[in-house]
């Protein structure tokens, strides 16, 4: 039996991934922090679709011993993708962090998602399709959102040179560069206090999901999601570095976020 790992199903956005998958018929192993909600969600996906099967392992990709207990858990099994979506969007000025907290942040956006893909690898079926779910935070230095940019940025990267390196061994990778998504209630709460463009730009997690699924099934390798991240992205690359970090600088310094 063939398995799809998917990270950070505890949330919104892996919740949405979950169900887009269980729907298309995939055995799912999943994976979050929270062992409640995993339960809860295997029973929903088993009542609504009896032909998969979904199994669950409660796991904080920041603590070693429990990723450990996590590859021991899924030793047997075999993978045929590994959707990377855990990632915690704590945003606030660098000094106003714990050492805890830092560890925490890159662990959980980065490493994690570095040692599943490795560890799917390990366990791979004939073929392994690694998605990973990045931000459009990833394309450049953002000030008082640095650390959650700098990972994400570092995930960016990673599976760019993975998209090339593991091209001849039956293994794609994707990554995907959304903008705002309206999951969490906070996230929500945040985008309602943007301007209109900004606004009518956030998607839905289901819209994020069918356009990651749609990229993975090409094989793109790297997508910025969204009309207007794309051209946010294009217009921004004119402006001189400076110019970007003090525009930057002004927007996010108003706002904290941490929803872990
Ligand atoms: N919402 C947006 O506007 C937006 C935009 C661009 C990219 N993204 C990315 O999309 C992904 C999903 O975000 P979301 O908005 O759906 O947020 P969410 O509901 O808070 O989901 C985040 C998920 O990551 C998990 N996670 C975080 N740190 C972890 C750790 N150390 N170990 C294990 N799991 C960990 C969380 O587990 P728990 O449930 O246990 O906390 C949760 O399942 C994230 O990678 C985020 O960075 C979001």
């Amino acid at each position: 039996m063939i398995y799809t790992l998917v990270s950070g199903a505890t949330g919104v956005l892996g919740g949405c991934f979950c169900r887009a998958l269980a729907a298309r018929g995939e055995n799912l192993f999943i994976t979050g922090r929270s062992a409640d909600k995993l339960i809860c969600l295997q029973r929903q996906l088993t009542a609504e679709y009896p032909a998969i099967n979904v199994l669950f392992h409660p796991c904080d990709l920041s603590d070693d011993g429990q990723v450990e207990a996590l590859f021991k858990a899924a030793e047997n099994l075999v993978f045929g993708a590994v959707y990377n979506v855990a990632g915690a969007d704590v945003q606030k000025p660098f000094e106003e962090y714990t050492a805890d907290k830092i560890r925490f942040q890159i662990r959980g956006t980065f490493e994690g998602a570095a040692l599943l893909t490795f560890f799917a690898l390990s366990h791979r079926a004939e073929k392994l399709q690694i998605v990973n779910v990045s931000s459009v935070c990833a394309q450049r230095a953002m000030p008082y959102f640095a650390l959650y940019a700098a990972s994400k940025a570092a995930l960016d990267r990673l599976s760019y040179a993975l998209s090339y390196e593991l091209s001849e061994k039956n293994c794609s990778v994707t990554c995907v560069l959304p903008g705002s998504i309206k999951t969490r209630a906070d996230v929500r709460e945040y985008i309602q206090s943007l301007g209109r463009f900004a606004r009518k730009s956030a998607k839905s997690p289901e819209w994020v999901v069918e356009k990651t699924l749609k990229a993975a099934a090409r094989g793109k390798r790297r997508v910025i999601l969204g009309a207007h991240n794309k051209f946010l992205n294009f217009a921004l690359k004119f402006a001189p570095r400076g110019i970007q970090m003090k525009f930057i600088s002004r927007r996010w310094r108003k706002t904290r976020k941490d929803a872990f």
